[in-house]
């Protein structure tokens, strides 16, 4: 049985300049972060809109080399895969809730080179994603309703996040445990002891007045 994996501090680039997104993610790259979390929208399926797959592409251009981490907030993820993974990212992952052909998907975003992951918002049960558990690198426990940065933690989710990780020992599999939404240092902590070991940071991570200090809080959870 593998260990659990290193907790992983994971910045949101929603968070970061969007007239300078490059230099956001330069910010991320210089503090040796290796990978940075790419909200997707698209104003129906959450109520706002970030950017899209054009955006990853410049960033690229640009000359960054960290780890796309993108997350599909989208109804209809499956028709958006080929663009993403053409723009560079290295991870998609797709919402269990809109009506669409998950397993496919998700063999779409790996038969195109990069990993696949499933997220479950607040109101969905760990149960609705088991059947995906073995097919997939990382499970993504949305921490608040998706849509907007800067929302409250929601504590109700650590027991879903503890079913995942239970699941994840017993049957052996080595997905990552992500968790979004309304994580800093005390969240993240509470997080980790559920079970989670990647964690995105928006509001908290670009607001902090130290980062290095930031960085090695969470390189401690
Ligand atoms: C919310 C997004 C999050 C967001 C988190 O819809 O999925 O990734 O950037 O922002 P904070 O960390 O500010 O809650
Ligand atoms: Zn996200």
């Amino acid at each position: 049985m593998p260990p659990p994996p290193a907790p992983l501090l994971n910045p949101s680039l929603l968070a970061g300049d969007h007239a300078n997104l490059a230099a956001s993610a330069r910010i991320v790259d210089e503090l040796r972060l290796p990978w940075l979390h790419c909200d997707i929208m698209d104003g129906h399926f959450v109520p706002n809109l970030s950017f899209g797959p054009e955006t990853l592409a410049a960033l690229r251009r640009a000359g960054s080399k960290l780890f796309f981490d993108t997350h599909l907030m989208l109804s209809e993820p499956h028709h958006y895969i080929e663009p993403f993974a053409k723009a560079g990212a290295n991870l998609i992952s797709i919402h269990i809730e809109p009506d669409y052909d998950h397993a496919a998907t998700l063999a779409r975003i790996r038969a195109l080179g990069c990993q696949c992951g499933i997220v479950l918002n607040p109101g969905t049960p760990a149960r609705a994603v088991e059947r995906f558990l073995p097919l997939v690198d990382l499970v993504l426990v949305m921490t608040v309703q998706p849509g907007f940065g800067g929302q409250s933690f929601r504590r109700d989710m650590l027991p879903k996040i503890s079913q995942l990780r239970d699941w994840r020992t017993a049957r052996e599999l080595n997905f990552r445990l992500e968790v979004d939404g309304g994580i800093d240092v005390a969240t993240a902590a509470e997080c980790r002891t559920a079970g989670a070991d990647t964690f995105v940071a928006g509001t908290s991570f670009f607001k902090a007045p130290d980062k290095s200090a930031f960085v090695a809080a969470f390189a401690k959870l």
